[in-house]
């Protein structure tokens, strides 16, 4: 029995791994529009993080610049992807984004600017200044989850 499980535990991690990005892919599906544009670019987001970790790891600060200007544009764009109304499903967007208009403002700040600083960092070739900005970066995008996505 033990060999059993032993034999099956690998099998189900390995199903699991596989049917994760496959659920981020249904998550997409009847998603149209400005939901899905901006479902698309948080995904993009979410790529992007994974890059610049690794591209900290190899103390390649060009790439972290590069990678921060690709990610720029959509730090000032995000406050035009949520149009009144756009929470239907299958969109994650939680009500208080409308009903705490400042408040979500704030968290796209915050993000802009931890985005800006690491980016400034990396030109500068300042190392330190690019890891803690990457983490403020990070809380960033997980304070605005807490407050504005189911
Ligand atoms: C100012 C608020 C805010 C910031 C900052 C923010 N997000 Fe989000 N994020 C949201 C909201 C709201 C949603 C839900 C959008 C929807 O489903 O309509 C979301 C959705 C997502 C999703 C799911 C997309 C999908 O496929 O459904 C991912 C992944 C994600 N964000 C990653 C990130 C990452 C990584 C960062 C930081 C680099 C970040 N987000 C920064 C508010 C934010």
């Amino acid at each position: 029995m033990r060999s059993f499980i032993k034999r099956i535990l690998p099998l189900i991690a390995t199903a699991l791994f596989l049917a994760a990005p496959m659920q981020g892919a249904q998550a997409h599906e009847g998603a149209s529009g400005i939901v899905k544009e901006r479902m698309d670019k948080f995904s993009q987001a979410r790529g992007q993080m994974r890059a610049l970790r690794g591209a900290l790891q190899a103390g390649d600060l060009a790439s972290v610049g590069t990678i921060t200007a690709d990610m720029l544009p959509w730090a000032k764009e995000m406050a035009d992807a949520f149009p009144e109304g756009s929470d239907k499903a299958p969109s994650e967007a939680l009500p208080a984004i409308w009903t705490d208009p400042d408040g979500f403002a704030a968290a796209i700040a915050a993000y802009d600017e931890a985005l800006t600083a690491l980016n400034k960092a990396a030109l500068a070739g300042d190392a330190n200044a690019a890891s803690n900005g990457f983490r403020s970066l990070g809380a960033s995008c997980s304070n605005c989850h807490r407050s504005y996505r189911k």
